[in-house]
């Protein structure tokens, strides 16, 4: 399944199941071993994805992901773009709040996968959706 991973092309994965989403963990291990991440740097940026792909199925009524290798010159890195064409996030403050959730779940998503990754980016609007970037690097 990830074996014989061809880490030269970014890997897309659909997010429309809980399965797809063990599959997108799956994904995101591969390719952070492939890049020599630490093992406990695997476990923090699979743990981001899962949150992330969880959101993006749940809030954002599925999506895709692409997973990918940077490099950028003295580290390579493991590189995750969730995208979705749900509603949006409204306020971005209030969504990254520890504790705030709209469907019952921990409010924790957001503001734990920021804090287990090296950069986070997201753009979100209710005509686009949501689009979240996130990058571990090697250390
Ligand atoms: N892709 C998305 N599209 C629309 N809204 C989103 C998306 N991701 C997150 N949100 C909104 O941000 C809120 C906070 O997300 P977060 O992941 O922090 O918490 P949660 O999913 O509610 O609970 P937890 O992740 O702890 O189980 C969500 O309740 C939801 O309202
Ligand atoms: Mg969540």
């Amino acid at each position: 399944m990830t074996a014989g991973i061809d880490l030269g092309h970014p890997q897309a994965q659909a997010i429309r199941s809980d399965e797809d989403v063990v599959r997108v963990r799956q994904l995101v291990r591969a390719v952070a071993v492939a890049v020599k991440l630490s093992l406990v740097d695997q476990t923090k940026v699979v743990t981001a994805a899962s949150e992330l792909a969880r959101n993006t199925l749940v809030y954002g009524g599925g999506g895709t992901v692409e997973v990918t290798t940077v490099d950028n010159g003295r580290r390579r890195g493991v590189q995750i773009v969730f995208v979705d064409s749900g509603p949006g996030i409204a306020d971005l403050d209030l969504a990254f709040t520890d504790g705030y959730t709209t469907g019952g779940g921990l409010g924790l998503g957001l503001s734990g996968a920021r804090r287990l990754v090296d950069e986070f980016q997201i753009e979100t609007s209710a005509e686009t959706g949501t689009r979240i970037t996130v990058t571990k690097w090697s250390r």
